[in-house]
Formats: C-alpha cells, sequence, structure tokens
C-alpha cells in the first residue's frame, strides 16, 4: 500500500555556475564563521579561494583535515576549537565527509551532556540544538547536501554508524558543478555508484504502486547511467556535471523514498566493510548489492522485473528479466571499475564472522522486511567471496 508520509525538507539549494559568490547572502553578518574542510583539495582547485573571497568582512575560523569518513576523534578536535572560539555558523566546504562531519559537530558543540559517540552518534541522549550549518558541496555522491543524515567513525574501535535528525539539514547548500571537475576518475565512479545505490535501496523492494516515486527512481538511474560515463569521459562537460549533481542530491533528498518500502540493508552491510577494511563507501556498496538482490530475488522479483524493462528496457520471460537485472548491475558497477566481489579485498572469514558478532550483538535487522540479520549478512557475504 502507498503509505502515509509526511515531507518537509527545509534546505535551500543554490544551484549553478558562480554560485559562491551567493554565501555573503545566506549567513548573517556578524556570524563567527567556522569554516570546515578535508584534506586539503578546496586549496589546489580554487574553492577555498572562492568562498574566502565570498565572506569577505566576515570573521572566520578555519578547521582542516576531516578525513574520508570522518572520524568522531578529529571531529571532536573540532569541537574543542568551536566551544573555545564561540563559532555560531559552521560552513562545510568539500565533500559528504565534511558535510557529514560538521553536521555533528553542529549538535555536539551546544551539547552539555558529554560522551558525545554514545550520546549524539548513537543517539543514546536526546538533543534539541544545533548550530546553523551551510555548505559549499564539491562532490556528487551522498546527497548529504540536501539531507538531514551524517555517518560518522570511530578509529579506535573501527566502527561506523549513521544518524539522522531534523536539525541536520543544512540551511543552505551551494552546488556549482564547476566545483567537481578537480574530483579524481575515482570519485567520480565513486559518486555514480554510490547515488544509484541510493535510489536502489529505496525502489527495489516490492510494489506499493507508488508511480511518481518509481518513475521519478527510475529516471535518476538512467540520468546516472548515462552522465556517469560521459562525465569521466569528458571531465569539463559542464551539462554532465550538472545532471549528476542534481541526480545525487535528489537520489536522497526524501522525494524517492515518500509513501514506499525502503531497504538499506546494502548500505549498513557496506559500512561494516568500510570500518573493517578502510573500503571507500561507493565501492563497498558494490561488493553487496548484486548479491543481495540474487539472496532476495524471490521478495523483489515484480520490482527487479520492474526495473529491467523500465530502466535497463530489456525484453524477455521472467527469469530472464530478474537474471538480465542482476547483471545487468554487476556491469555497472564493473563499467565504472568498483569490483563487485568481496575476493577483490581479501575480505574472508574473519571479517564475515566480525560482522555477524556485531548484528548479533546489536540485534540489527535490516530490509524492508526486517530480515537481513546476522545469518542473511554472512549469506550474502559469503555469495560475495
Ligand atoms: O578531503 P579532500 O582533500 O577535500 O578530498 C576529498 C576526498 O579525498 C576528495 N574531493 C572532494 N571534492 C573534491 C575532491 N577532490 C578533488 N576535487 C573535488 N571537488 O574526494 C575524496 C572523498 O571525499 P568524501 O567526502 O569522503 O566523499 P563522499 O562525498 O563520497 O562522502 C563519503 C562519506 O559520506 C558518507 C559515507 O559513509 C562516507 O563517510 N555517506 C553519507 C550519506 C549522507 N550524509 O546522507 C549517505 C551515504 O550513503 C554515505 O554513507
Ligand atoms: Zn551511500
Amino acid at each position: 500500500m502507498f503509505n502515509n508520509f509526511t515531507l518537509q525538507n527545509p534546505v535551500k539549494v543554490i544551484f549553478g555556475k558562480g554560485s559562491i559568490a551567493q554565501l555573503p547572502k545566506n549567513i548573517p553578518a556578524n556570524a563567527k564563521v567556522m569554516l570546515t574542510y578535508g584534506g586539503g583539495s578546496i586549496f589546489s582547485n580554487g574553492v577555498h579561494e572562492q568562498v574566502i573571497n565570498a565572506l569577505t568582512g566576515y570573521d572566520v575560523i578555519e578547521f582542516g583535515g576531516i578525513e574520508a569518513n570522518p572520524t568522531f576523534e578529529t571531529l571532536m578536535a573540532a569541537v574543542e576549537v568551536a566551544r573555545k572560539e564561540h563559532v555560531t555558523f559552521l560552513l562545510a566546504v568539500g565533500g559528504g565527509s565534511v558535510l557529514d562531519g560538521t553536521k555533528f559537530m553542529s549538535v555536539a558543540i551546544p551539547f552539555e551532556g558529554g560522551d558525545e559517540w554514545n550520546n549524539i552518534v548513537k543517539r543514546k541522549a536526546k538533543y534539541g540544538e544545533a548550530l546553523p550549518i551551510g555548505a559549499v558541496m564539491t562532490l556528487p555522491a551522498t546527497g548529504s547536501e540536501m539531507n538531514s543524515i551524517a555517518v560518522i567513525s570511530k578509529k579506535e574501535t573501527d566502527e561506523k554508524f549513521g544518524m539522522g535528525h531534523p536539525l541536520l539539514y543544512p540551511q543552505f547548500s551551494i552546488l556549482d558543478p564547476e566545483t567537481t571537475y578537480s574530483l579524481p576518475k575515482r570519485q567520480v565512479a565513486n559518486g555514480v555508484a554510490d547515488a544509484f545505490t541510493h535510489v536502489m535501496e529505496q525502489y527495489l523492494t516490492y510494489p506499493v504502486g507508488a508511480e511518481i516515486q518509481d518513475r521519478f527512481a527510475e529516471g535518476i538511474l538512467q540520468t546516472l547511467i548515462s552522465v556517469g560515463q560521459k562525465t569521466i569521459a569528458n571531465p569539463e562537460d559542464y551539462e554532465a556535471r550538472a545532471n549528476l549533481f542534481w541526480a545525487a542530491t535528489v537520489a536522497l533528498n526524501g522525494w524517492i523514498s515518500v509513501g514506499v518500502p525502503q531497504d538499506w540493508a546494502t548500505h549498513q552491510i557496506g559500512h561494516e566493510l568500510t570500518a573493517l577494511h578502510g573500503i571507500d563507501h561507493a565501492r563497498s556498496l558494490a561488493i553487496i548489492l548484486p548479491h543481495l538482490m540474487r539472496y532476495k530475488l524471490e521478495d523483489k522479483k515484480e520490482k527487479m522485473i520492474q526495473y529491467a524493462l523500465r530502466v535497463w528496457e530489456l525484453s524477455g520471460t521472467d527469469e530472464e528479466l530478474v537474471e538480465g537485472a542482476i547483471q545487468r548491475t554487476i556491469d555497472f558497477y564493473e563499467s565504472l571499475g568498483i569490483p563487485t566481489s568481496g575476493k577483490a579485498y581479501g575480505i574472508g572469514d574473519a571479517t564475515i564472522n566480525e560482522i555477524v558478532k556485531r548484528f548479533e550483538e546489536r540485534g540489527s535487522a535490516f530490509g524492508e522486511h526486517g530480515d537481513i540479520d546476522a545469518k542473511a549478512a554472512s549469506d550474502i557475504l559469503k555469495m560475495s567471496i
């Protein structure tokens, strides 16, 4: 059944060439701004300079070094500085990791309860306050620019958890496709694969007669299939960059998840692979999804057939369509240079046993039927190696 839903997405998206210049219209003039960034890509591609020029006259401090898969440890160092300096506005400049990390900081800075890992990331405490955030996003992938999710890692324990809360929406996100020209091919491929998998998590479940969400999801998938290769072949194709950016944003901004069942088991298992093996987020997903599709073939059959017919425009018997759906998904990841087998990363029994242990301890059960538990995760991982 098409489920009831409430949708409220407050993010102001400022999209297009030269849009970084609009920063001053969107940050209060008397703000004490903390500009957060990652490993330095914003210096080599000129984005830092554009931001600093736009912020002439503002009181700005900077915190750099937020890693890919942002760590609690680094973020708490940033939180300490922000508290000491009485920062009032956070501006994340970079990819999903910088923005996710900044979202965590926005809640952690005013939080007075201590133990921020358990209380904030693992949601043991209620929090009702957050500093405002703006973003200059430079990597189409996560959709973090228009959602209220952050994914945080902990170095000490090799853990990775997602957190979601309405306070985590950025106030605005600036998306200038030209800032993405400098992305290495590997990151473009990762971004396409991540956004593709976001759509699959919300689409490839079972039909509930949600026509708009289905057609919209299929349109995003087809767009990603087409612009991914175009972008890799011609990094300065503005139109391809713009379409890729907007596709990645709407893949996880709430529009296609309303009223429909969702899976997310691929992401949950993938997070464990990143936490334990340091595998790039998008790459961890490609190790799981095709095998999960086969494992859940009966439950997902109707949607797999729809996906084969509408997204890949295949024809044949139901069995041929289901096989085609799995094979095209594998071919898609592999065409981006992303392996679809755990073997490529040396994943073996030790990793699988650790993931089973974690899922059992947490009582985890994901998927649209809530049945991807420790045993199912183990079966899927074994199919992948
Ligand atoms: O750190 P710098 O030097 O900036 O370099 C980054 C990093 O090395 C580089 N980069 C970013 N923009 C660039 C650039 N290099 C050149 N030119 C540019 N314009 O790319 C590398 C990867 O950046 P990162 O931010 O880690 O990538 P991504 O945006 O894919 O974010 C991944 C993180 O987001 C989480 C993932 O788990 C992972 O931690 N996710 C967040 C979600 C959300 N908030 O909704 C959902 C996703 O499923 C995902 O889990
Ligand atoms: Zn993802």
